[in-house]
């Protein structure tokens, strides 16, 4: 379905929101049934954690991320196992997402959960949390809105804080297991079984957009 002012193909069998045009911002009215507050999972994996988390509320709606078609199909595999309406695929990199689909200031919260690490000093470029990325994220964040982070990775949870502490306007928050999310990502259940130390953050935009 494509009109004048929305950049949406209504998804009706599946899950995925396919875009006419992948340089305009997306219509949000076009992607959900419901408007509602608007949740984004960076790099969703297998969707363990977004799909249980559109379950349990469905007075929200999400939208996973994901770059690789494998993984993306697994998650609107679940979601339509699961008959959820307010959980959209978007199978797309994350920066590009952030920076050119997402209409300004439409999201309450931002998920980068066990981003992939990329341990070796000459790959820390392809690190997803850039000064880029997260000017990018305080244009899509609506007022008050956040970014959830956890990883196992030391090193790299001290390069992502780092990076918020170089910019104005957020407030960070850093996060025990008890006060996360009861909803787990497979990537965490795996590092949990395995008695990984985990460290977890949110990041709250008190910021006036640019
Ligand atoms: C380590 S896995 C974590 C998956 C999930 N968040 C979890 O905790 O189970 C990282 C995921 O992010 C995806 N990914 C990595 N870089 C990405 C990017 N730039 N854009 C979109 N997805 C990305 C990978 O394909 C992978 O599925």
């Amino acid at each position: 379905m494509k009109s004048a002012s929305t950049n949406t193909k209504e998804c009706t069998e599946n899950r995925f929101i396919e875009p006419e045009n992948w340089f305009a911002r997306l219509d949000w009215k076009a992607c959900f049934p419901s408007e509602q507050p608007v949740e984004v999972d960076l790099g969703a994996g297998d969707g363990g954690f977004i799909t249980a988390r559109a379950k349990a509320h469905p007075q929200t709606n999400f939208v996973a991320v994901e770059r690789l078609l494998g993984r993306a199909r697994k998650i609107d595999k679940k979601a339509r196992r699961l008959g959820l309406s307010n959980l959209r695929v978007l199978r797309m990199e994350s920066l590009y997402t952030v920076k050119w689909l997402l209409p300004a200031g439409s999201i309450r919260a931002f998920h980068l959960l066990f981003p992939d690490p990329w341990p070796k000093k000459k790959h820390h470029k392809h690190r997803v949390i850039r000064g880029e990325f997260l000017g990018a994220i305080e244009q899509a964040l609506a007022p008050g809105g956040c970014l959830f982070a956890a990883t196992d990775h030391e090193e790299y949870f001290g390069e992502i804080v780092d990076a918020f502490c170089t910019r104005a306007g957020w407030e960070m928050h850093f996060l025990k297991e008890h006060e996360w999310f009861r909803e787990k990502t497979d990537f965490e259940l795996q590092f949990l079984s395995e008695g990984k130390k985990i460290s977890r953050m949110k990041a709250v935009w008190k910021g006036v957009r640019v």
